[in-house]
Parts: structure tokens; C-alpha cells; sequence
């Protein structure tokens, strides 16, 4: 699908002779090309466009017929088009409003006080847990309770000493949830040495365990949360609950105005060099490799850097891992060589401007080195902002994460090579505003292709571009309802399977024309 490659067997000279030959027969071809290139465009929005559609035209034999080649043209330009536009979501517009049943907050004089830690696995890098933080506020609603401020973990892990103030506009954040939550900044004076009931919220509790869990408020004034990563339920909770998760997701959660700022000017300086660009969620770093256990690609050496890094980190609980196995179940990082070899299948033009959302990729110029032989406009935040815009960001890693969040948000295309919270955040906030392009890649499948290349079964070309294409087909960010559980999975197990709340916010926060008044 890639231009240089349609126009290569094109030859454009041709064409370009066609068009300065005026007479009235070719206008009259003109004209209803025109006409039959209209019909095309409206077709081609209408659906979302279908390789297997296509296919028949580009095997047509042209014979050099120039009006042919013009209609081939056209229709290449389109598909050129397609890889920037965001899918047909005509219709579908955020909805986030209260139901009639939603009554404002009371003054609650208990209080939920939260330390923010750095998700799950606790990564060094790309942290930003703000699915975390939209819980507790919805946590703080069921329990009818006033929500502190949270505390961001300053723990040897996260290393960054950022508090909330720092990274987010605290008063737009008390203030825009008002109806919803009281929201102090800290703990009132007199509670402050009282005994707290200290609480790991068990994972995927839906409505029912937190009025259970209030309780608690029997024997204590204060409950204090260790840590915000015992998500809610995704599925089956009100309407209301769910809603109040997309308003403090998308419109309390602001970050500050510093990382707001240059955020912005991050976004305007790439769309003043390249127009359109990608914003590519690259987890290339070392303790993403070391905990996933992902070595393909690497020297012994660094294979072994991994394991010992691995086997040092008392959190990660697994430590013997067989990267082959986890490679082939699709669980690791695409690697850079990967994607370039993916975004070329796309169709994606080698000038192709790429923002490099992440941390430190593992190994520096050296693995990267094979993207850049591919794409070779590839920036980074450091090569697109100055020393000095960057200076108070240097060791922070969570303003960094802020600002690749604000840089992919904006971004004409987001591809995360891995899934992650901070991945599933940027994709459910693109679709929330407006369904914006996020191109999420089969990496089991990819493998399998990768495999092939490896092995000589396959060559990079047209017939990789339409089984990648092909195979990327419903997974670029269209419309679609929140997928469920896997089937066969049964217990707790399942609620890890269904896919995430912040992934896909529809269809509670995104409503078509026909359900906009529920
Ligand atoms: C919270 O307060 C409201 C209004 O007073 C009440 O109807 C509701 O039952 C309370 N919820 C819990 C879980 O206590
Ligand atoms: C890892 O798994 C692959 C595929 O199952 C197997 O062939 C290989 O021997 C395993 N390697 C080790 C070190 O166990």
C-alpha cells in the first residue's frame, strides 16, 4: 500500500503527460473519473476500506491505460490518506453527563487517603497512573467518603520525587469534581495521628465489596489505601460510577500547567516539521525487557545484564523465564527491527516523522539502528525539545510519562509496542475524543510472520503488506464495544481477560445519536 512502492510500476511520467493534454474527449473522461472517484471517497468512508476490496483493482492488468492508471493513482493517494485518518466514527460523540438519578456529594467527615504506587510490576520508566487515581475518586463516591489527595510512591522504584502538585493541576482537580467527591488536599490536622484502617482493596471489586467495605467506617475515621492499583470492575457497574471514571480521567486529571505547556509546544514543533506524524509507544527498556524476560535480538551478554536484573528485583515474581515461549505467546515488546519491518507492511513512506514515546531504549543507538535504517526521521522528546525546556524534567520519570502522554494524545497515529496501563490509557482517550488512530499490533500474529521472514518463507514486499495489513484490519481504533472475558476462563481469572475500562470507555462514555439520551 505504500506509495513508493505503487508508484514504482505506476510511472508517474506517464500520467503526468496525460494531464496537460486537453481535449474535450478527455475532459469527458475527466470528468466522469471524477464522478466515479466521488463515488469511491463515499464508499470508502462509508466502510472501513477492506484490502480484499481493493485487490481486484491494483490486479487488474492496466495496460497502460492512462485513465486507469489516473483512477489508481487517485485511489493510492486515498490509501495514503487512510493510514493517517482516524476511522469512520461518524456519530459518536462523548458522553459523560450524570444521569437524573445522580445526587450531589455530601460533606463527608471520613476520609480515604491513598498512596499512588507505581503500578503492578512497579517499572521505572512510563508510569502514570492515572486509571489508578480516576478509581480512587470513584472508590471515594461508592464509600461515600472525602478523598485525599494521593501520594505519589516515592519508593527506590519510581525514584521521582514528584508529588501530585507537580504533575497535575491540583485545584482544577478538587474543583471539577466537586458534585462528584470532596477532595482535600491533606488529611485534616486532628485525623492526622488517629489509627487508620490500612486496606488492599481486592482487584476487580465492583460496587458490592466497597458498600461492604463500608463498614470499616464503624471503627475508623480514616481508611488508608497502600496502593491504587486494585482497579475496579471494568463491567457491571452504574452507569453513574462508570462516567465519573471517564470525568476524572478526561477532564479533572489535567496535568500542570508546565508539562501542559510544553507538551503542547511539543505537539505544534512535530506538526510544524512533518505535518502528520506517529507517535510510537516504543517499550524498549531495560526492566520492560528484563521483566518480561524478552532476550530475542540480543547479545548473551545482555540476555544475562537481564536475568540478573530480573533476579535482583524482589518484586517481579517470576524469574525463570523461557523468552522463546513468551516471544511466541505474543507477550514481549515488539522489537525495534519489528516495528520497522511492521510499519513498512502498513505502508507507512520511510519519511515517515516518528515521535519515540518511552524511556531509555535498551542498548541505545545500537538496536535502535535498525528503525532508523527504516525510518530515519525519528525524534525523541530530547531532540525536539531544548536542554533547557527539558531541565525540569531530568530524574521525573512521571513528568516525562506526562509529557509522552500529551505528545501521543496529539499525535495523527499511536502504535504502543506493548500493552501497558499507560498504553491502554492513551488508546481509551483517543477514542474517547473522537476515535483517533490507534494501531494495536497482533504481535502473536507478527511473530508468526516474523518467523517466516526469518526463515526465508516469506519476503518483505506486497505479499507481506497485505497479510499484515490484512491482519491489522480491526485494530485500528474503530468503534466497537468493550470486549468481554475471554471464554472458558472462569473465577477471578476471568475480570484479567475482559478488556480494560480505560482501553475502551464505550459504550458508557461514548454514545451514538441513538443512546445520547439515556
Ligand atoms: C451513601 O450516602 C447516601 C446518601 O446519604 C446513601 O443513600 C447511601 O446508601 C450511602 N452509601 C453507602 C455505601 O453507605
Ligand atoms: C524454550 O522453549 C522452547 C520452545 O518451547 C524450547 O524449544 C527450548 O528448548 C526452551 N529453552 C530452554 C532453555 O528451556
Amino acid at each position: 500500500m505504500s506509495n513508493s512502492r505503487g508508484s514504482s510500476h505506476l510511472r508517474i511520467p506517464a500520467t503526468a503527460r496525460f494531464l496537460p493534454k486537453i481535449s474535450p474527449f478527455s475532459i469527458a473522461v475527466y470528468i466522469t473519473l471524477l464522478f466515479a472517484f466521488t463515488i469511491f471517497v463515499f464508499i470508502f468512508s462509508t466502510k472501513e476500506i477492506l484490502e480484499d476490496e481493493q485487490k481486484p483493482l491494483f490486479s487488474e492488468e492496466s495496460q497502460s491505460q492512462q485513465d486507469n492508471e489516473y483512477v489508481i493513482l487517485l485511489i493510492l493517494q486515498m490509501t495514503d490518506d487512510q493510514l493517517w485518518e482516524a476511522p469512520f466514527s461518524h456519530g459518536f460523540h462523548p458522553c459523560v453527563k450524570p444521569t437524573s438519578r445522580y445526587k450531589d456529594t455530601q460533606e463527608w467527615d471520613r476520609y480515604i487517603t491513598v498512596r499512588s504506587n507505581g503500578g503492578l510490576n512497579q517499572m521505572r520508566t512510563g508510569v502514570l497512573l492515572l486509571d489508578g487515581i480516576s478509581d480512587m475518586v470513584a472508590v471515594a463516591r461508592i464509600m461515600n467518603a472525602t478523598l485525599v489527595i494521593p501520594q505519589l510512591d516515592k519508593r527506590s522504584f519510581w525514584q521521582d520525587s514528584s508529588m501530585f502538585s507537580d504533575i497535575f493541576d491540583e485545584l482544577h482537580f478538587i474543583t471539577a469534581l466537586q458534585g462528584d467527591v470532596r477532595i482535600v488536599k491533606e488529611l485534616p490536622k486532628e485525623l492526622e495521628s488517629v489509627p487508620r484502617a490500612r486496606k488492599h482493596f481486592s482487584s476487580w471489586s465492583g460496587v458490592n465489596y466497597y458498600e461492604e467495605m463500608t463498614r470499616l467506617w464503624k471503627d475508623y475515621q480514616v481508611i488508608h489505601v497502600a496502593k491504587s492499583d486494585s482497579r475496579l470492575a471494568n463491567n457491571d457497574l452504574p452507569l453513574d460510577i462508570q462516567r465519573l471514571r471517564c470525568r476524572a480521567l478526561y477532564y479533572a486529571l489535567r496535568f500542570s500547567l508546565p508539562i501542559e505547556n510544553l507538551g503542547k509546544k511539543l505537539v505544534e514543533r512535530l506538526r510544524s516539521r512533518g505535518g502528520r506524524y506517529i507517535a510510537l509507544h516504543l517499550r524498549y527498556e531495560k526492566d520492560m525487557l528484563s521483566f518480561t524476560g524478552c532476550t530475542y535480538g540480543l547479545t548473551d551478554a545482555e540476555a544475562e545484564e537481564l536475568r540478573i536484573m530480573r533476579e535482583n528485583t524482589n518484586h517481579w515474581k517470576m524469574k525463570k523465564i523461557n523468552s522463546t515461549e513468551q516471544r511466541m505467546g505474543g507477550f514481549c515488546p515488539l522489537t525495534p527491527k519489528e516495528v520497522g519491518i511492521f510499519l513498512q507492511a502498513l505502508g507507512y513512506h520511510s519519511s515517515t516523522l516518528i515521535y519515540i514515546a518511552a524511556g531509555e531504549i535498551y542498548g541505545g543507538s545500537s538496536h535502535l539502528l535498525e528503525l532508523t535504517s527504516r525510518f530515519p526521521n525519528l525524534v525523541f522528546k530530547e531532540t525536539v525539545a531544548t536542554p533547557k525546556e527539558l531541565k525540569a524534567f531530568v530524574n521525573h520519570a512521571s513528568k516525562t510519562a506526562a509529557l509522552d502522554y500529551i505528545v501521543s494524545i496529539g499525535s495523527d497515529v499511536f502504535i504502543p509496542s506493548h500493552s501497558g496501563n499507560m498504553a491502554r490509557a492513551v488508546e481509551g482517550h483517543r477514542r474517547f475524543l473522537g476515535h483517533h488512530k490507534t494501531i494495536t499490533p497482533d504481535r502473536k500474529g507478527l511473530v508468526e510472520v516474523f518467523e517466516k521472514l526469518e526463515r526465508g518463507e516469506l519476503k518483505e514486499g506486497s505479499s507481506l503488506s497485505s497479510l499484515v495489513t490484512k491482519m491489522h484490519e480491526r485494530r485500528l481504533g474503530a468503534p466497537r464495544k468493550r470486549g468481554s472475558s475471554l471464554p472458558g476462563i472462569k473465577g477471578r481469572g476471568r475480570f484479567k481477560t475482559e478488556e480494560s475500562f480505560y482501553e475502551n470507555p464505550y459504550p458508557e462514555c461514548i454514545c451514538t445519536s441513538k443512546n445520547m439520551f439515556r
